[in-house]
């Protein structure tokens, strides 16, 4: 049984194609998953249904329906011309090659309807490099999910030079529908904001490392156990504004310090190889060898699950 009557279109039935079926089928979306390889999508329907009943045992289901009525609204095909029949949004999870993304993209501008709105989980391509010149250019667009994104709700919306703004608002207020939290960026630039600022703090931690003022395990203890705590909570401009009487106050106190301290860092970002990088993965095997990434993996999401929780209880 499915509320709503408006079908959401899956191309990619991987990792984060799943995912997202389960987010709009969360909300009562028919959701209908798509894979070039046939035996994807009947493992993709198989694991989504053992993942959504396992979730409502443990209480973590999201939305109003009940497991079967959510797994009711997700169906399969194997065809693209099926995919795209009536769908109001269409998100695409196939993998991270540009030439496979180009090629799906002309693929489906073939067959698109004219209101259909389609988006890229891409982490790494801005949107205009496999939308270009297509007739249904002004529809396409990023929505790039974090992973796990049952649980980290941050949807990156990047619209090409060419998107129209009434999809980008209609992107924005889908992904706010089915739970999730998009940020829009006014336009597209390289890495988006999540991997910007997580490069900048790996380029950071990379120097830390490299000229040998903390080990591995320390400088990761330092996000961790101390800003991460926070980061978790806060953004970083909250944290700063809270850590004086306000951010007028903040730079004025701390403008010129901030600028010394980054005056010291490199001013040319590394290149992450030769002997450092060696180092950093030694360390790194020693705290978690590589036969136990599996393990980590679930610790990871185990977190992840319990601070999802966290947060939407002291938010209620
Ligand atoms: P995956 O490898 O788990 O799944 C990709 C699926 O696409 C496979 O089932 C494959 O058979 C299918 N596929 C390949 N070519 C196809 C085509 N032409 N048409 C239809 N289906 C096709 O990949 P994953 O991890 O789910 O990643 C998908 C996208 O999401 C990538 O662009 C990736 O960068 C992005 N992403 C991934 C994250 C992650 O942590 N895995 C996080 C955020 C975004």
């Amino acid at each position: 049984m499915s509320s709503k009557s408006e079908k959401v279109g899956i191309v990619g039935s991987g990792l984060i194609g799943r995912s997202w079926s389960m987010l709009f089928a969360s909300v009562g979306y028919k959701v209908m998953l798509y894979d070039i390889l046939p035996a994807q999508v009947e493992t993709a329907l198989k694991e989504t249904e053992k993942e959504l009943k396992s979730l409502e045992k443990q209480g973590l289901l999201r939305g109003k329906l009940n497991a079967n009525e959510q797994f009711s609204c997700i169906s399969g095909t194997t065809k693209l011309t099926e995919l795209v029949k009536d769908a109001i949004f269409i998100q695409e999870c196939i993998p991270e090659r540009l030439d496979w993304k180009q090629a799906l993209y002309k693929e489906l501008d073939g067959v698109l309807e004219s209101q259909t709105i389609v988006s890229s989980s891409t982490s790494t391509f801005l949107p205009s490099l496999f939308t270009k010149d297509l007739k249904h250019q002004e529809n396409m667009l990023v929505s790039h999910p974090v992973n796990p994104p049952y649980y980290v709700p941050l949807v990156e919306v990047v619209p090409a030079p060419w998107t129209k703004k009434t999809v980008v608002q209609k992107t924005r207020s889908l992904m706010e529908e089915i739970g999730q939290k998009p940020v829009t960026l006014s336009r597209e630039v390289e890495g988006f904001a999540l991997n910007r600022i997580q490069y900048a703090i790996l380029n950071e931690v990379w120097s830390l490392v490299d000229r040998g003022i903390l080990d591995v395990k320390d400088v990761d203890s330092v996000m961790s156990d101390g800003l991460g705590m926070r980061y978790a909570f806060l953004g970083a401009l909250e944290t700063a504004h809270l850590n004086a009487e306000g951010m007028t106050n903040y730079f004025e106190r701390y403008s010129k310090t901030i600028h010394a301290v980054s005056e010291t860092m490199p001013s040319s970002p590394p290149r992450m190889e030769g002997k450092t990088a060696e180092s950093i993965a030694k360390q790194l095997e020693v705290m978690v060898p590589l036969d136990k990434l599996q393990e980590r993996r679930e610790y990871r999401d185990k977190c992840l699950t319990q601070l999802s929780i966290l947060k939407k209880k002291l938010n209620e």
